[in-house]
């Protein structure tokens, strides 16, 4: 990659580094998003570019995203890897991802832990399955098969669902956490997905921040959801909900200072509106993990630098990252032959 492109070094328990608060890369806000980049007047510290919308050479989306790459960290997020699917992987959809991923040399890439169709029919959905043994060892090994495929380590993103299998054997979080680590890959955890899926099924989303492992925790989504009949609907046009706010704080206590994405796919509102969520997501961060720090100190905590310690770099704001001693900070995302040491670089 061009080494003027700004990718910060690994930084979190994860390895993954903390870009801090990014939005979507839209195609209303192209105009003002190119000319403010250049002025350097945006609110906000990182892209997320859906990949599939820039696989296609030529036009204008894969120019923009070029010249958004000369100026921000980019992470590539899909939504039709069809991981947990029957169907044989779509080799042809990962060579092209490969191409791109050559092309932008994003921060790291991330799809869903779901399905996306079955008997080579598309259905634009992303449909949970069922949590057992046996769904964890198909989905790590077709993981398993894309990082080799991409020459990278990924995160999954837990979906929202509506509807829960009879034949589950474990709550989510055991799944996901199950799923990562035999797969070896990062999770991309959307705060709101959680908060959804817990009114849906009754459980408490506590439950589910607190037992995800902080060193798979690549990023947070945070979106809006609507509200039909009984249910919640995931339906990424609303504001953020203030539970998911509180939400996300208790999953800043638990993972540190770890890249947030303000998620917004319809109705999607003037940058302004984007920019006020990132500041507000910023805010928690700075704010919590101030705290945590202070309270290290205060209550005789290790100091910093000596063994056993977290440590911190960088400086104040949303440069700053805690890092776990025992972490693999550091270690390789990439996977495979030839993979560079640092993540995107
Ligand atoms: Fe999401």
């Amino acid at each position: 990659m061009n080494p003027s492109r700004p990718n910060p070094p690994p930084s979190r328990p994860s390895g993954a580094p903390f870009l801090g608060v990014g939005v979507g890369l839209r195609p209303k806000h192209y105009p003002h998003v190119l000319e403010q980049g250049l002025r350097g007047g945006l609110g906000v510290d990182w892209f997320e570019a859906l990949s599939e919308n820039y696989m296609i050479p030529g036009g204008s989306p894969p120019r923009v995203l070029d010249d958004v790459r000369a100026r921000f960290p980019v992470v590539l997020h899909g939504v039709s890897m069809n991981l947990g699917s029957t169907d044989p992987l779509d080799e042809n959809y990962l060579d092209r991802l490969a191409r791109l991923i050559d092309r932008v040399s994003p921060a790291w890439v991330s799809d869903h832990l779901c399905w996306t169709g079955v008997g080579g029919r598309q259905l634009h959905d992303l449909l949970p399955l069922p949590f057992t043994e046996e769904s964890i060892r198909h989905v790590a090994a077709r993981i398993l098969h894309a990082q080799e495929r991409l020459g990278r380590r990924m995160a999954v993103e837990n979906v929202s669902s509506y509807m829960s299998f009879a034949r589950d054997e474990m709550p989510e979080w055991e799944f996901l956490a199950a799923v990562a680590d035999r797969a070896d890959c990062g999770i991309l955890l959307d705060v709101n997905n959680i908060y959804v899926s817990a009114r849906n099924h009754g459980f408490a989303p506590e439950r589910y921040i607190d037992a995800i492992p902080a060193e798979r925790v690549f990023q947070f989504h945070l979106a809006g959801h609507s509200e039909q009949g009984p249910l919640l609907i995931d339906t990424h046009d609303h504001p953020v909900k203030d539970e998911v706010w509180a939400l996300f704080e208790r999953a800043v206590r638990r993972f540190g200072a770890v890249s947030t994405l303000i998620e917004w796919d319809d109705r999607i509102p003037p940058f302004k509106t984007l920019e006020a969520h990132a500041a507000r997501a910023r805010e928690i961060i700075e704010r919590v993990t101030a705290r945590e720090d202070e309270s290290r100190e205060t209550l005789g905590g290790r100091a910093a630098g000596e063994p056993g310690s977290p440590r911190t770099v960088g400086g104040r704001g949303t440069s700053r990252a805690v890092i776990a001693p025992d972490g693999p900070a550091g270690r390789a995302l990439r996977v495979g032959p030839g993979a560079p040491e640092r993540p995107g670089s």
